[in-house]
């Protein structure tokens, strides 16, 4: 009995912070009826339409494919509004393609392809190949709701020798809500920086003397451009971009600039999708077939299927992903919580986290255009990534709007502990092992697991795991109280989407 006793009350003591608070009883505060009217009408809507796109593609296979996607052609015609768009690229997102859209290749005797039967579809990635593992985008960007994050067995395994698992080079699934303002931010960074050196090469040749240039965009610096009278440009001391002064926002590594090329290799690398314009480009010899295929560029990768990804597809995603909301921050709904979450806000800058993740950053123009890309001629789709689609979206203020993702877009080295195996090739030159991309936080709440290979599986791991150029911060979390590092974690949940109703 003693030693019951005993253990009773150790467990007391050890549960002693969970039981002080209270029971949580909070009234469920509902959105005006006519907004609750609305999400539940899109979410039946959608409801509906995956089950009629179900039907049509049982009675009649490859139908579904013309139904979900505009062909270029179409888009010049109809001239479809984002809405529609927004549409037609939500199920496309979720659609299951199949080896009769494309999906996969033909090339089981082509070296850098698996060894299958068409799809020949596998789990790990062989080079710039890729797989294909998967079959819909939303086969791996689900985590958390609709275009969320990847769970742990959606890592794709890059860059392998198409065999063995240890062979990859990890990745997580990032959510991609918010993608339109972070692509129109890092267009007007690259703007700035790049005219900031056109100025410092103009000075030089006027001066007839070395320049020095530093190098800022939206309160981030990027190291300086040392300019030479003839105008030529050292670059050694430009820090977290590329040496072209191109600001590349997506993948964690900040390896590609568009959203446009995200969603070419996104359909390459996971669905075997080869978009038409890169077999132009094969055809043109702008592009070397090596990661492709080895037949005739019509069908490069020798599936049977000529029209892939075309331009109208792409421009269909790049619409809807353009136009998705931004995340929010949602305040704790129990009281207790509230002044643990001020707590934990002000430890985020004054421990330096906000120094890479900083927690907004001034978009002065929410303008987007995706343009087709091989017809040139074609009519571009002009998407306003403040209003259109999916809300939440950036708030107003003086000048643009504040998106708060929690990133400056720069690249930073993290040190060995959270360095890769490998470099990574990419347009402006390789990026090193130990170098990522500041994580944008919002959402965090919804998107375990964390890090670029999803090894912590809580954010407190994600955060003892920094290193590198992050390690006074790490050190300044790691010595902070224990109810300050708590303060912080449930800051730092608070990063979350907004609840939208979902008919299964
Ligand atoms: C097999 C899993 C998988 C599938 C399927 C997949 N993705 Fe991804 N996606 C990833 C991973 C992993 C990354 C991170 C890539 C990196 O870091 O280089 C990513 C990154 C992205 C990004 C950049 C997001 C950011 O903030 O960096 C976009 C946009 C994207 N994917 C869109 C798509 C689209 C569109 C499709 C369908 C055509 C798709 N993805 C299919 C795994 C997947
Ligand atoms: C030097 C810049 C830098 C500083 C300072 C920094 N971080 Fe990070 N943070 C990053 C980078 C880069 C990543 C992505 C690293 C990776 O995936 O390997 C990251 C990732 C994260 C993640 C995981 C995000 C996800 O979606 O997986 C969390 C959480 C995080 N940081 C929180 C913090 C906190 C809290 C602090 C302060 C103690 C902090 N960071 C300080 C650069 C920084």
């Amino acid at each position: 009995m003693k030693w019951l006793v005993a253990a009773l009350a150790l467990l007391g003591c050890r549960n002693e912070p969970a039981a002080r608070l209270p029971a949580l009883q909070l009234p469920v505060v509902l959105p005006p009826l006519a907004e609750q009217q609305a999400a539940l009408a899109d979410a039946l809507a959608k409801h509906h339409r995956t089950v009629f796109d179900r039907n049509l593609d049982a009675h009649d296979p490859g139908e579904l494919r013309e139904h979900i996607a505009y062909y270029q052609q179409t888009i010049d015609r109809l001239k479809p509004s984002p809405a529609d768009l927004f549409r037609a690229g939500d199920d496309q997102f979720a659609y299951q393609f199949r080896p009769e859209n494309g999906l996969g290749n033909g090339l089981r005797d082509f070296p850098a392809a698996g060894n299958r039967p068409t799809p020949n579809l596998r789990r790990v990635a062989n080079g710039e190949f890729g797989g294909p593992e998967a079959m819909a985008c939303a086969d791996c960007h689900s985590v958390g709701g609709d275009d969320g994050a990847g769970s742990l067995t959606q890592n794709v395994m890059q860059r392998g020798d198409g065999d063995r698992t240890s062979s990859g080079d990890l990745r997580s699934a990032p959510a991609l809500l918010g993608v339109g303002p972070v692509q129109r931010l890092a267009i007007e960074m690259t703007a700035e920086l790049q005219a900031a050196r056109a100025t410092g090469i103009e000075q030089a040749r006027a001066a007839g003397m070395p320049v020095t240039i530093m190098l800022t965009s939206k309160g981030v610096a990027f190291g300086e451009l040392a300019v030479a009278p003839n105008g030529s440009v050292d670059t050694t001391k430009v820090v977290g971009v590329a040496n072209d002064l191109v600001v590349r926002p997506f993948g964690w590594k900040g390896h590609q600039a568009n959203l446009r090329g995200m969603v070419r290799e996104a359909f390459r690398l996971h669905l075997g999708m080869v978009a038409t314009v890169e077999q132009e480009w094969i055809s043109q010899g702008i592009l070397a077939p090596t990661a492709y295929g080895n037949v005739l560029w019509t069908d490069v990768d020798n599936d049977g299927v000529s029209t892939e990804a075309d331009d109208g597809m792409v421009t269909t995603m790049v619409a809807y992903l353009a136009q998705l909301e931004v995340p929010v921050t949602r305040l704790p709904q129990q009281p207790i919580f509230l002044p643990m979450w001020s707590v934990g806000r002000d430890l985020f800058s004054s421990i330096g986290c906000s120094s890479c993740h900083r927690p907004s950053l001034q978009l002065n123009d929410a303008h987007f255009v995706t343009a087709p890309e091989m017809k040139v001629a074609g009519s571009p789709v002009h998407i306003d990534v403040a209003h259109d689609g999916l809300q939440p979206k950036p708030t107003a203020i003086p000048g643009g709007f504040a998106v708060e993702l929690f990133s400056d877009l720069k690249r930073h080295h993290m040190g060995p502990g959270l360095a890769a195996a490998m470099a990574q090739p990419a347009e402006g030159g390789a990026i090193a092992n130990d170098v990522w991309l500041t994580r944008p936080l919002w959402g965090l709440a919804d998107s375990a697991p964390y890090l670029h290979d999803g090894r912590a599986a809580t954010v407190r791991d994600a955060i003892v795991a920094h290193g590198g150029e992050a390690d006074a911060a790490r050190l300044g979390f790691e010595q902070a109280p224990a109810a300050h590092q708590q303060a912080l974690l449930v800051y730092l949940l608070s990063l979350a989407r907004t609840p939208h109703p979902v008919v299964p």
